[in-house]
C-alpha cells in the first residue's frame, strides 16, 4: 500500500479511506495518542491506537523520536486544533530512540546547544521549517531566472583565478604538506601539482558566468563559493551558496532594476509557498521578542517586514551620497561609530550600512559607485575616473546581501586595472580576449543565498540557514 505525506493527507479530503502514514514520533500520551511528523510539513498528525491491543514492553517503546509506521483509517477528529486523525489498525515501531539519550526532546532548545548537534536539528520544527524554506528558495532562483529567459550555467568549482582579488582562497593540491616537490629557487613547484599550477576552491562564478553572458545574452550561475576569510561572524561562512546573475547590454540602472525585483520575487515566492512555516518562525520570533526590553524590540513581525519588502521601492544613493549622509549623522558627531566617518573613500563598515539602511532610510537601500580602490578589478571605471560602477544592496538586520557592478568592457582600461591590482596578464588573458572580440557592456550582481535566507527566516545566526555550516574552526558533521 502506498503511504501518504502528512501534507498530502492535511490539504485533501477526509476520505476515511485507508492509509499508511511513516515517521517519527513528536509526543504520546495515556498510552494511546502517537503525534506524528514526517518532515512534509511543520504539521504533525495524531495516530489513535487501542491500547488494550498491545502489550506495555510494547508500548513502552513509543519515544520521541522513534521512527514509526502506521495503517489505518483516517476519519475526522474530534480533539481541538485538528481536522483528522488516523485510527491505527496497525502500528510498527521501525527504529527505536532511548528517551533518556535522544537529545532532541519535546521542549525549547537553545540554538547554541542545537549547533553542536546539527545531525539531528533537523528533527526540530525551527530546523525542518528552515531548510523546507531554503528548498522553496533554491527553487524560487530557478523560476525566476527560467521566466525571464536566463539560461543556468554551472562554472567550476575549482578554479586558478582570484575573481574578488583578495587572496581569501582555500587552496587545491593533491601535494603532501611537508613533501611538496621545490623548484630552482626552493619555492614549491606547483608546476608538478595536479593542475600544473595553483589552483583554489572558487571565490565566484563570475568571470566564467561573464564569458557566458557574452554568447547567450542572459545567464546566472547557482552554486558554491568558498572564502578562507576569517570572519567569525553571524554573516559569514567559509562555504556559501552564491547566485550570480550575469547579462548582456545591461548597464548599472538595468543591474539594480533586477536585483530589486530578484529580491522581491523570491519575498513574494516565501509569502505564497511557504505559509506554514514562515509562520511558525514568526511566532517563534515573537516569543523571543517578548523576552528583550521594549526598546530592543523589532518594530515590524518577521511577515510584515517581508511585505514591507515586497510592497516598497528600494532607496537608490551614490556611496558619495551615503558618505555624506553617515559623516553628518548623529552618531559620527558624537563619536558612536567603531569606526568613525572622517574621509571619502573609507569602505562602509557593518556599522555604518545598519545605520543607513534601519535609522536614515528604513528601508533597503542600493548604494552606488563607490571609490575604485574599495571594490575589485573588474568594475567599470566612472567619468571621474575614481570611481566605478559598483552597487551593493543593502538590508535591515543583515546588512549587505547583493554586491555586483557593470563590468569594465573596454579592453585598455581593463587591462590598466589589472595592472593596478597586480594581477597578471597571462592568467587571466581568456577573461581579456572577450574585451576583444565583440565586447559590450555587460552587469551583474552576486546574492549570498544563505543571507537571503537569514532575511526571509528571521533567523538572527547564518550558521542556522545553512545545514551543515563550515566557518573558522568548524567543519565538523
Ligand atoms: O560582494 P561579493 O564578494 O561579490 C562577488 O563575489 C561578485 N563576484 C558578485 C558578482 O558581481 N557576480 O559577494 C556577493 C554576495 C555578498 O553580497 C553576500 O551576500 C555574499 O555574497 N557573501 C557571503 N555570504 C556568506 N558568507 C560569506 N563569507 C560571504 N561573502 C559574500
Ligand atoms: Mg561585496
Amino acid at each position: 500500500m502506498k503511504t501518504s505525506t502528512i501534507n498530502q493527507i492535511l490539504s485533501g479530503p477526509i476520505s476515511n479511506q485507508e492509509i499508511v502514514i511513516q515517521g517519527w514520533v513528536r509526543f504520546f500520551r495515556n498510552d494511546q495518542f502517537v503525534i506524528v511528523n514526517d518532515g512534509s510539513t511543520i504539521k504533525t498528525i495524531q495516530l489513535v491506537l487501542n491500547a488494550s491491543d498491545y502489550e506495555t514492553e510494547f508500548l513502552n517503546k513509543i519515544n520521541v523520536g522513534a521512527a514509526v509506521r502506521a495503517k489505518g483509517e483516517l476519519v475526522e477528529s474530534s480533539g481541538r486544533g485538528q481536522a483528522c486523525e488516523l485510527k491505527v489498525t496497525s502500528f510498527e515501531i521501525l527504529g527505536e530512540s532511548n528517551p533518556d539519550e535522544f537529545p532532541i526532546q519535546p521542549k525549547k532548545h537553545s540554538l547554541e546547544f542545537l549547533r553542536e548537534k546539527s545531525h539531528l536539528r533537523v528533527r526540530t520544527n525551527t530546523f525542518a521549517a528552515i531548510f523546507r524554506i531554503r528548498h522553496a528558495m533554491t527553487f524560487a532562483v530557478h523560476q525566476f531566472f527560467n521566466d525571464r529567459e536566463f539560461f543556468n550555467i554551472h562554472t567550476p568549482i575549482i578554479t586558478a583565478s582570484d575573481c574578488e582579488g583578495a587572496g581569501e582562497m582555500f587552496r587545491v593540491s593533491t601535494f603532501e604538506p611537508n613533501k611538496a616537490p621545490l623548484n630552482e629557487e626552493g619555492n614549491i613547484d606547483w608546476e608538478k601539482d595536479f593542475f600544473g599550477k595553483e589552483a583554489s576552491l572558487t571565490v565566484s562564478g563570475q568571470l566564467n558566468g561573464e564569458l557566458a553572458a557574452m554568447a547567450l545574452g542572459k545567464i546566472y550561475t547557482f552554486g558554491p563559493t568558498f572564502r578562507a576569510e576569517n570572519s567569525n561572524t553571524s554573516r559569514h561562512l567559509a562555504e556559501f551558496w552564491m547566485i550570480e546573475p550575469e547579462v548582456a547590454f545591461h548597464d548599472l540602472k538595468d543591474n539594480i532594476d533586477l536585483a530589486e525585483e530578484f529580491m522581491k520575487y523570491c519575498v513574494q515566492y516565501a509569502l505564497d509557498k511557504c505559509k506554514d512555516d514562515l509562520d511558525f518562525l514568526d511566532n517563534r520570533l515573537a516569543d523571543e521578542e517578548k523576552l528583550l526590553p521594549q526598546n530592543k524590540r523589532q518594530e515590524m513581525t518577521l511577515i510584515e517586514k517581508l511585505k514591507f519588502i515586497t510592497e516598497n521601492n528600494f532607496a537608490r544613493v551614490t556611496y558619495t551620497e551615503a558618505f555624506d549622509i553617515l559623516k553628518n549623522s548623529k552618531p559620527n558627531k558624537k563619536g558612536k561609530f567603531v569606526y568613525p566617518v572622517k574621509d571619502w573613500g573609507i569602505d562602509l563598515q557593518s556599522e555604518h550600512e545598519k545605520f543607513l539602511v534601519e535609522k536614515h532610510f528604513k528601508k533597503p537601500v542600493v548604494v552606488t559607485d563607490y571609490p575604485a580602490e574599495i571594490k575589485a578589478f573588474y568594475m567599470k571605471l566612472n567619468e571621474d575616473g575614481k570611481t566605478v560602477a559598483a552597487m551593493d544592496v543593502l538590508v535591515p538586520g543583515i546588512g549587505e546581501i547583493i554586491g555586483g557592478s557593470q563590468r569594465e568592457e573596454d579592453l585598455e582600461k581593463l587591462k590598466s586595472a589589472i595592472a593596478k591590482f597586480d594581477i597578471p596578464e597571462e592568467d587571466i588573458w581568456w577573461y581579456l580576449e572577450t574585451r576583444q572580440f565583440g565586447t559590450a557592456i555587460h552587469s551583474g550582481f552576486g546574492l549570498g543565498f544563505e543571507r537571503l535566507l537569514l532575511f526571509v527566516t528571521g533567523m538572527g545566526n547564518i550558521r542556522d540557514v545553512i545545514p551543515f555550516p563550515r566557518a573558522p574552526k568548524l567543519a565538523d558533521f
